[in-house]
């Protein structure tokens, strides 16, 4: 099983990975299944250091995919990424997931950001056990934010903060 940055051949298959979570699982809350265009826009959205797409391939078959992506809109969550980390079914527990998340910690760490936030499904106790053993730290839940398949669902979230030896420097125009 190798690493690399997802190329455009791979968004077929990401896709895949993401919608069979999006159509089996309250793991994200998207309830309509990512079209090819879409996935082609999500590509195309993850072309920055910041913001981008590895994915784990065993020969010729894409096992996996982990991205960085906004955390919010707004111009001042510039400093923070949200991480997603997807493994195809019946792939799981193998390291494959680890591997994807080092290899974005590390690319994360080339940048200026300063932290990665997971935004888990608060009963995604798996991701939660994986992502506190990729030394993430608790960061706080929204109970009863969300809807998935008719049911009221909670959120939590898990932070990584990175480069925290680098002096703070501002992207911002404003200055007081
Ligand atoms: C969560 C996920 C990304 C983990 O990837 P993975 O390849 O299965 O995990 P790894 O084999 O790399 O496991 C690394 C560590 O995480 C922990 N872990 C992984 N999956 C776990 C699970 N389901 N339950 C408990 N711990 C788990 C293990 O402790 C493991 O450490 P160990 O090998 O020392 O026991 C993967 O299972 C997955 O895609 N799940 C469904 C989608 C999902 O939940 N994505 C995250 C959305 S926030």
């Amino acid at each position: 099983m190798e690493i690399r940055k997802a190329a455009r051949q791979d968004v077929s298959a990401i896709n895949d990975i993401y919608n069979y979570y999006v159509a089996h699982t309250a793991i994200t809350w998207r309830w309509r299944q990512r079209t090819p265009d879409e996935a082609l826009a999500w590509f195309a959205r993850h072309q920055t250091p910041q913001h981008c797409a590895y994915v784990a391939h065993e020969g010729q078959d894409v096992v996996g995919f982990a991205s960085l992506s906004p955390f919010r809109e707004a111009d001042g969550y510039w400093p923070v990424a949200e991480n997603s980390v997807y493994v195809r079914p019946g792939w799981e527990k193998r390291g494959i997931g680890r591997a994807l998340m080092q290899t974005l910690v590390g690319a994360a760490k080339q940048t200026d950001l300063r932290s990665i936030v997971a935004v888990l499904d608060a009963e995604n106790q798996g991701s939660r056990k994986f992502h506190l053993q990729l030394g993430f730290v608790p960061a706080g839940m929204l109970h009863h934010v969300g809807d998935k398949f008719g049911q009221p669902r909670s959120v939590e979230f898990l932070q990584l903060e990175i480069n925290k030896e680098e002096p703070w420097h501002s992207r911002s125009i404003h200055t007081r």
